[in-house]
């Protein structure tokens, strides 16, 4: 689907890119691997069959020195137990959809219910939960790994077979491009994203609210108390969900403004701007001014996820056993709108019968 390959894995470690390691064991007994994705230019990112989950993301800084710029766990365990979804695969439906529930096609489609009155990042057992197949798809110029996982019909209430591939390729440019397809036998709705926390400082080293956030978006779809759109769209403008000009994300995180209260913090969904054409382009930019390093997204999806951590609590042991406070990764989740298949007015997450869902996302890291 990505062009030509083979259904063989027969060379699947062969190339010197990409060393293949077991990461675990699940306590029924299936074994994860992780792999290590390299480039010629010092960066690193690990990524790991259960949930297509991205390990780990070394970057220099400005420096030159090297740092893990992903939140997450040392060892499988920790993302089997794991309910921030630290660099998972999200899907089958990534953010919320409304009292777990939809009508496509005159049917009406119940799903676990698994944040309030709501099913989160698909549910349950959503696809960072399960073990996918990985391919070494690199070529002469980079490293690049599939991930392809089925997800049933029925599975968490969706409807449909739905066939997944997730590419990953690491270029010479320091950029991680991850390209989504997905096709199902029956008419479906998908939202597939990627939910990497980000310190560019280095995982472990403190809050976020330093670090600055640029978004291309003079739009976002407002939220009520359950983190639901209201659906309406509504401009940033003289709000603290203004990101056109490059600012601290805790410059303005307190502020007396309700959207504020509700997510506790950033967590909105913003309508990306002028992108008719769904071609990649760049949504956000964010940038440690400590460290020098500047992160910058291009999607080719519709929306993208602000979310500050607000959740992270300092309980849970990540990396090198450091407890993650509040607010030390945020996420750039590029991502069709939450809830869309109970708002036909936002851009629709339908996917027919037989048809393919593509999308593109590039995490590009450099230095200022
Ligand atoms: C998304 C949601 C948040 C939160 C995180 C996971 O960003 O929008 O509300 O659920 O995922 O903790």
């Amino acid at each position: 689907m990505f062009g030509q390959h083979r259904e063989t894995s027969r060379k699947a470690v062969s190339n010197p890119k990409i060393e293949k390691q077991v990461f675990g064991k699940t306590a029924d007994g299936r074994e994860a691997d992780l792999y290590t994705l390299k480039n010629a230019k010092g960066m690193e990112v690990a990524i790991s069959t259960y949930g297509a989950t991205i390990v780990r993301i070394k970057v220099p800084d400005r420096q030159g020195k090297t740092e893990d710029v992903a939140l997450g766990y040392d060892s499988l365990e920790g993302y089997v137990h794991d309910k921030a979804y630290f660099g998972a695969t999200v899907g089958r439906y990534a953010n919320r959809i409304a009292h777990g529930k939809f009508t496509l096609d005159g049917h009406v489609y119940m799903l676990p219910k698994n944040n309030g009155d709501n099913t989160l990042h698909g549910g349950t057992v959503g696809f960072n939960k399960h073990i996918w197949t990985a391919k070494d798809v690199s070529t002469p110029a980079a490293p690049a790994l599939q991930m392809s996982y089925l997800s049933k019909n029925g599975e968490e209430g969706f409807p449909g077979n739905l066939s997944v591939e997730v590419r990953f390729t690491l270029n010479n440019d320091n950029s991680l491009k991850i390209e989504y397809a997905a096709t199902s036998d029956k008419d479906t709705v998908v939202n597939l994203t990627n939910h990497s926390y980000f310190n560019l400082a280095g995982q472990g080293h403190g809050d976020i609210l330093g670090q600055e956030v640029q978004l291309h978006a003079s739009r976002f779809t407002p939220i009520d108390a359950n983190l639901i759109p209201t659906g309406e769209i509504a401009s940033v403008k003289d709000t603290p969900l203004d990101f056109s000009k490059s600012t601290a994300i805790g410059a303005r995180i307190n502020a007396d403004y309700e959207q504020l209260k509700l997510a506790h913090g950033y967590d909105h969904n913003f309508v990306l701007d002028g992108n008719p054409m769904r071609k990649e382009v760049l949504a956000a930019r964010a940038f440690d001014p400590g460290s020098g390093r500047v992160l910058e997204v291009f999607t080719t999806q519709p929306g993208i996820q602000l979310y500050s951590g607000n959740f992270l609590d300092g309980t849970v042991a990540g990396k090198g056993g450091v407890k993650y406070p509040r607010r030390s990764g945020f996420c750039l989740e590029t991502q069709h709108f939450p809830d869309s298949p109970n708002h036909p007015k936002f851009p629709t997450t339908e996917l027919k019968a037989g048809r393919w869902f593509r999308s593109t996302t590039t995490y590009k890291f450099s230095t200022q």
